[in-house]
């Protein structure tokens, strides 16, 4: 499936995954941590979410997407390649007041400290409020790890920042340059922190 995708992506119509070259990186975070619980936030057609499941064959990987439509396609795409048991996809955002974070909470299992891994590929304005919102739960754990996407094309400023500030006391984050997905003419970052509590 994801060669596929990655085929479509580079010889038919661009798409916005986080692709094969930062997929390799994300690859290597979610098999150093080998989470039992990730999550994911920004769906789009289910293509990260199935190298998570790929990279931990144990893991329980949740995804959050705001848009229905983008939902039902990844659904479609994880059965297809037959992981939808250990994918499950839920529409909504972490700034929806807490009405995600709660279902989260009261459906899927996710308490203080649980959540092993984290991956932010969706609103770049969002990374960090989003972020806060999750710590504010106490999902992570120390050595919990996240992963962020597209820090520098679209770019997340005030996401890096606060990464650079917390350097050493709350995180510890190794920023990896590579290149915005499809292509190697424009540059991306893709910034992997452990949380050290
Ligand atoms: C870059 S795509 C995600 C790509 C996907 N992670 C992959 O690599 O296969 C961003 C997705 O985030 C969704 N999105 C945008 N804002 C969101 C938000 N606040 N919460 C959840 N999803 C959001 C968009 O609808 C879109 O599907």
């Amino acid at each position: 499936m994801l060669a596929r995708i990655d085929e479509f992506a580079y010889e038919k119509s661009l798409l916005i995954n986080i692709g094969d070259e930062k997929g390799a990186l994300l690859d290597a975070a979610v098999q150093r941590v080998q989470p039992a619980l990730a999550l994911e936030l920004g769906t789009y057609c289910g293509y990260s979410a199935l190298r998570i499941a790929r990279s931990a064959p144990a893991a329980r990987i949740y995804s959050i997407e705001l848009a229905e439509a983008n939902a039902d396609n990844a659904r479609q795409i994880w059965a297809h390649a037959g992981v939808a048991d250990r994918i499950t996809c839920v529409v909504g955002t972490i700034g929806d007041g807490g009405r995600t974070l709660d279902v989260l909470t009261a459906r899927h299992g996710f308490a203080a400290g649980t959540l092993d891994f984290l991956f932010l590929d969706h609103d770049k304005d969002a990374y960090l409020s989003d972020l806060q919102s999750i710590l504010d739960r106490g999902w992570l754990h120390p050595g919990s790890v996240v992963v962020a996407d597209n820090v520098k094309v679209p770019g997340a400023p005030r996401y890096r920042e606060y990464m650079r500030a917390q350097q050493g006391t709350h995180w510890d984050t190794v920023e990896h340059k590579t290149h915005v997905e499809y292509q190697r003419l424009l540059s991306d970052l893709v910034l992997e922190s452990t949380y050290l509590g």
